[in-house]
């Protein structure tokens, strides 16, 4: 990418719960923004949104809308990235896609920064910017992978309402506040209630019984950390939680690590904070995460029902590491 002093940045699904903290995120980290233009549908355009302390006006997502644009981060669901990135790359700016619609493509680079910043080097004017739920997971993984191997992954989520967006997170207050007045109350967003309950499925069924969600899993860590050998097999839940995802990681590996082994390597990794003191409970907690960046590990634990393994309990902000955070620390490795 050419280098400029400050770049114009278009954020696409702007008004949303990931396009917020795009924005938010650009503002707190100082990326060299010239211009910000955000963008949405029909339902906002007009509205403002703040950033650096301006009241900027939301723009409608249209056809034409990136002239003169460096940068556009998508956030706006796969069918409107699959229309709209293309033509934001005929117009000359680079994309960065939070959405599943070109994560799988053999052309388009799968980046989490922390794990594979070189992929960056082959793309071809398009970025996707993986699930939340693999982001977190690889964070954690790929330093034990690089001393001992990873052989096999079983993982399950505990994912919050927050990665299904807005309406979701409305969903979940307002029902927990009906059902707590003993008021009747409805579920739109998921099939079944979400206050007061945990729900095995995220995203559509295949006809494996997995679910997209467990499926992203195995095939975006495979492609991330570029071993299609490693195994993963994946359940994931939806859980009354806000913000944060919280993983149950169990991983055999080639070679032996002792939980005080693995401890020390993760405390050295970028990205990773340890903590992991059970006799003072101390672990990660969604509600204590959510806001930060880091990927939290605590839990970690030998495995012994197997000679070579470990059980981890993975924690990180779906909102910003698991998805505005690591889009824009993929447009600060673009401009570097
Ligand atoms: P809008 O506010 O106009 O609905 P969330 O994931 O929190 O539901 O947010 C989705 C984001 O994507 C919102 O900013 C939403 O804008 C935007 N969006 C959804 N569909 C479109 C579309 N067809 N064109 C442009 N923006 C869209």
């Amino acid at each position: 990418m050419k280098k400029k002093s400050a770049y114009n940045v278009a954020v696409v699904g702007a008004t949303g719960a990931v396009g917020t903290e795009m924005l938010r995120i650009l503002e707190e980290r100082k990326f060299p923004v010239d211009r910000v233009l955000p963008l949405a549908s029909a339902r906002s355009a007009g509205e403002d949104v703040s950033f650096n302390g301006q009241d900027i006006t939301v723009k409608l997502l249209e056809k034409d809308s990136f002239a003169g644009i460096d940068i556009v981060l998508f956030s706006a669901g796969a069918d409107t990235s699959k229309e709209f990135a293309p033509l934001a790359v005929d117009a000359g700016a680079i994309v960065v896609d939070n959405s599943s619609a070109w994560r799988m493509d053999s052309h388009v680079p799968l980046v989490v920064p922390e794990v594979n910043a070189h992929a960056l080097e082959w793309h071809n004017g398009i970025i996707a910017n993986p699930n939340c739920s693999t982001i977190q997971m690889v964070v954690a993984l790929q330093p034990l992978h690089k001393a001992v191997c990873i052989k096999r992954v079983v993982v399950t989520t505990f994912q919050s309402v927050s990665g299904t967006g807005k309406d979701a997170m409305e969903e979940l207050a307002d029902q927990s506040r009906k059902l707590m007045s003993l008021q009747e109350s409805k579920a739109t967003v998921y099939p079944h209630h979400i206050a007061f309950n945990c729900l095995p499925h995220i995203d559509d069924f295949l006809p494996s019984g997995y679910t997209k969600e467990e499926m992203k899993m195995v095939n975006e860590t495979q492609k991330i950390m570029e071993d299609a050998m490693i195994q993963v097999t994946a359940t994931t839940v939806r859980v009354p939680v806000f913000v944060s995802h919280a993983e149950s990681i169990n991983i055999e590996t080639k070679r032996r690590l002792t939980a005080n082994e693995a401890r020390a390597i993760l405390s050295e990794a970028p990205g990773v904070q340890v903590y992991d003191d059970p006799s003072h409970q101390i672990y990660p907690l969604q509600i204590d995460v959510a806001g930060t960046d880091a990927v939290y590990v605590g839990r970690v634990r030998e495995d012994e029902s197997i000679a070579n393994g470990l059980n981890l309990w993975v924690v990180a902000d779906n909102l910003r590491k698991g998805a505005a955070l690591n889009a824009v620390q993929i447009a600060e490795e673009l401009i570097r």
